[in-house]
């Protein structure tokens, strides 16, 4: 089975990595992909980038022309391939961007209903919608296991912060997904992840390469006052991506529904930045704190059995190792 893939946002934590995995040395895949270069580079795809397999474009999922010459391309590329899928990674993600609630629907909502419409009119077998564990918003723990896909959410609203306007619009493509494959158009699904990190970051927005890289620029790590409690689990990119591939790989799975994503390693934020101090020789680390984040729950633990049991997904990467790799990539930038 040949395949060609439509990837969006291309050169980003997941999309990035989805290249290397897609491509392996045998594989005779196809992919093009693109991103706007918003908060990524092409140096991520570095490795591939000279792989007649692959081929980028630097376009903004928003600008229709660039859209319309995407979908031409793939129209044409799609006759010599048994199988055509899109996979949706382009987003206004960082937690600084949660509260830009024109630039995030724009891209969020409109970009992944736009991308999904092509798509179906290319006639792609199957598009895979990154949804985003934010959707849990208030309620992102329980003591069961952790939250259900099926779960009802409470979401905190404007009252209290626009950060959750993320949150809303992924859970509205949700809606998309869901739509386009019970009216018979596509297979799809949506993808709740959570806390993605890679070794490969290179702007130290998530808290991961935050931590680090403050240890090793200023000596000392300022974390947020929602940080003398929160707990969160950790998701290896190597890991989101298997996951993605799982998914796609199981036609019976693409039913336009909801997976959750994530590890059971939960640790809390103070603990993490021990982690890091400790793996970087740092006896006694200076933890200061700083700031406050309105509507950001406590824990947000997910419960991974619905990939589990339908794909057979399981974390490779375990947080000690993702974070040995993170450091040494990052200390010795
Ligand atoms: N990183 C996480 O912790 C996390 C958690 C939950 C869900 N997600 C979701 O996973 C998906 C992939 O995110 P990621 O972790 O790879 O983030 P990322 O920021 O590394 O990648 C997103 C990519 O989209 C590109 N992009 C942004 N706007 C664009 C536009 N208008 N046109 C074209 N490209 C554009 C960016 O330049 C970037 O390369 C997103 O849908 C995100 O919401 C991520």
């Amino acid at each position: 089975m040949s395949r060609l893939y439509a990837i969006s946002g291309v050169t980003g934590m997941t999309g990035n990595e989805l290249v290397r995995q897609i491509l392996t040395e045998d594989s005779e895949d196809h992919i093009l992909g693109f991103d706007n270069f918003y908060a990524s580079s092409i140096e991520t795809v570095s490795d591939h980038i000279d792989d007649e397999r692959f081929e980028f474009f630097e376009y903004d999922v928003n600008n229709a022309q660039q859209m319309t010459d995407f979908e031409n391309r793939i129209r044409k590329a799609s006759r010599a391939y048994d199988e055509v899928v899109y996979i949706n990674c382009a987003a206004v993600v960082h937690t600084e961007h949660f509260y830009h609630v024109n630039e995030t629907f724009e891209t969020n909502v409109l970009g992944m209903k736009n991308f999904m419409e092509q798509a179906i009119r290319v006639g792609a077998k199957k598009y895979i919608n990154c949804s985003t564990s934010e959707v849990y918003s208030m309620n992102s723990w329980n003591e069961d296991g952790g939250v259900k896909e099926s779960d009802y959410l409470t979401m905190s609203v404007a009252e209290h912060s626009q950060r959750t306007s993320y949150a809303t619009g992924k859970l509205l493509t949700e809606f998309f997904m869901k739509d386009a494959v019970d009216e018979g158009k596509i297979l799809g699904c949506s993808i709740r992840f959570a806390n993605v990190y890679s070794k490969d970051e290179r702007y130290p927005k998530h808290i991961i390469p935050f931590i680090i890289n403050s240890f090793k620029d200023n000596g000392k790590v300022v974390l947020l006052e929602n940080s003398r409690k929160n707990r969160r689990t950790f998701l290896n990119n190597y890991d989101s991506c298997s996951a993605v591939l799982a998914l796609m790989n199981t036609d019976k799975a693409l039913d336009g529904t909801v997976y959750n994503v994530a590890t059971d390693e939960e640790l809390s934020i103070i603990d993490l930045a021990k982690l890091c101090a400790s793996k970087m020789g740092i006896d006694d680390p200076v933890i200061e704190f700083s700031g406050y984040r309105e509507s950001d729950p406590e824990r947000r633990l997910l419960s991974t059995e619905k990939i589990r049991t339908r794909t057979g997904w399981k974390q490779a990467v375990s947080l000690s190792q993702g974070l040995d790799e993170c450091i040494s990539n990052y200390l010795a930038l």
